[in-house]
């Protein structure tokens, strides 16, 4: 089995084989302990880690450390909704999108107005917007909205075809996941489905940082059936070069 990242000894043996690593990993440690002992919750905490690192890079803030991958991470998202079903009159929702990473493509693909893309992080939202414009999207008429939760209050009943969250749930604890398992069937359409990757462990359940999360897939699939909802592992996305698993969540009849 393998040892979970957050153990000691998992910590030591990659700092032997990385030590380059070390010094900024010991900064990102500084860093996130102060922002986690002035921020009152998991959302406050994670907000103020994305202002952190939007103020660096907002690229390197969704996890792309070079344009290039920004580029190819987006189209990989793309290409696999594509083929699972996408269409240009879909409506959809993307909880965390970023500065637009996949969004961009979504955008130009999707019927004007018809991508809705939340965030927690008002500065990755004004990223956003510069990808909008950059991209020459602003006719297309994207929703980009700030969120607190993942209650989607504002939000109406069975709206959305499909909605996407690529590496969101990685950054999330367990009580943030549950809170969109709780809400999101209601703004769901009957066939509609949810897509979203997580960070898998097949050992122990852990977390880094409280930036990185690690679940087994049970454990997401037992939460869901909880809600009403059905979610199956998809087995094709394990081929792409994504270090992330995929689950579609769909409402139960
Ligand atoms: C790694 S980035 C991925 C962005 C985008 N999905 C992409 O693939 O480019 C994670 C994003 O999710 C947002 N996020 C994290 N937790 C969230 C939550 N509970 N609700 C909404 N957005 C969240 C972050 O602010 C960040 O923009």
């Amino acid at each position: 089995m393998t040892r979970p990242r957050s153990s000691l000894a998992h910590q030591a043996s990659y700092a032997l084989r990385h030590p380059h690593k070390v010094i900024p990993h010991l900064r990102r440690l500084a860093r996130d302990t102060w922002l986690r002992l002035h921020s009152r919750d998991h959302i406050a905490y994670y907000r103020a880690v994305m202002r952190s690192d939007t103020a660096r890079s907002p690229e390197g803030a969704v996890g792309s450390h070079t344009h290039k991958r920004w580029l190819a991470l987006g189209q990989m998202q793309f290409d696999y909704l594509l083929e699972h079903g996408l269409k240009p009159e879909c409506r959809m929702l993307e909880i965390g999108c970023g500065n637009l990473r996949a969004g961009r493509l979504f955008i130009d693909y999707l019927h004007t107005g018809n991508y809705y893309g939340i965030d927690i992080s008002p500065d990755i939202l004004m990223a956003a917007q510069d990808t909008v414009a950059d991209h020459g999207l602003r006719d297309k008429l994207p929703h980009l909205t700030p969120v607190r939760d993942l209650r989607f209050a504002f939000l109406p009943d069975e709206h959305f075809d499909v909605v996407h969250a690529h590496s969101v749930f990685s950054h999330s604890p367990l009580e943030v996941i549950d809170e969109c398992f709780a809400h999101v069937g209601r703004i769901m359409r009957p066939g509609g489905w949810f897509d979203f990757t997580f960070d898998r462990t097949e050992g122990k359940e852990h977390q880094v940082l409280r930036e990185d999360f690690y679940y087994r897939t049970e454990t997401l699939v037992r939460l869901a059936g909880q809600y009403g909802l059905d979610a199956v592992f998809m087995d094709d996305w394990e081929r792409t070069p994504h270090k992330q698993s995929k689950i579609r969540v769909t409402r139960r009849a």
